[in-house]
């Protein structure tokens, strides 16, 4: 059976359309069965329309937080997805959503954690004065952007680089990281139970893939 993903999003959708695009190029073995958005205006949910992928709008607007997420709980399980991605999906969920899925749900965050959790993470490196900034795939738990990394990506920083100049740069990254990750995951039937991780063949210690943007290559 192909590996069914439910992507969640709020806005541009370039993560998105990396794993479509991967999808497509028969990178990555699986189906993404729907996209589901927080926001009625977010750019991705035009890319998932035009790729044929089924969309649903769901925003908070009218709802409290355990109705906001139990109304999207209902509507992913509709698609019995077996990982769900959250790529650019700007709302936190509470952990009864969390537990639900528990450790089927993935994020990509812009830091290299446990460095920079939350907002304004290019602004934070460059303040900094880092060297090195990058992007993390993790599991999601109840703790905001705290859950087992399982890839990183490092970016170099530059000297005349800026907040847009940087962003975009790991931004790039980000979409290399995440195809890598999910494939990993999916490949090798990942999962994690009581903060271990294990694969088809065995007990796994994380982060288990760092790419190397210099040399674009995966190390294990
Ligand atoms: C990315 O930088 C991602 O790491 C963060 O939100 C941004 C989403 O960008 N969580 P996009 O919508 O995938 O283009």
């Amino acid at each position: 059976m192909m590996t069914q993903l439910v992507v969640l999003i709020s806005g541009r959708g370039s993560n998105l359309k990396a794993l479509i695009d991967a999808i497509d190029a028969n990178e990555l073995n699986a189906n993404i069965a729907a996209v589901i958005s927080n926001r009625s205006d977010a750019k991705g949910l035009e890319l998932a329309q035009q790729r044929d992928i089924p969309t649903q709008v769901i925003t908070a607007e009218s709802n409290n937080r355990e109705q906001f997420d139990e109304h999207l709980a209902q509507s992913i399980q509709r698609y019995s997805p077996d990982w769900i991605i959250l790529a650019g999906f700007m709302r936190i969920l509470g952990s009864q959503f969390v537990d639900r899925f528990a450790g089927r749900i993935l994020n990509i965050h812009p830091s290299l954690l446990p460095k920079y959790p939350g907002l304004n993470t290019h602004e934070r490196a460059l303040a900094a004065g880092d060297k090195v900034h990058g992007a993390s795939v993790h599991i999601v738990t109840a703790e905001l952007d705290g859950g087992p990394v399982i890839g990183q990506v490092t970016v170099p920083v530059l000297e005349d680089d800026n907040v847009e100049s940087l962003s975009q740069r790991v931004l790039q990254a980000e979409h290399k990281l995440y195809v890598a990750i999910l494939g990993y995951c999916i490949n090798e039937n990942l999962s994690i139970e009581n903060n271990r991780c294990y694969t088809n063949a065995s007990e796994v210690t994380l982060p288990i893939l760092n790419i190397n943007l210099s040399t674009g290559k995966l190390a294990c």
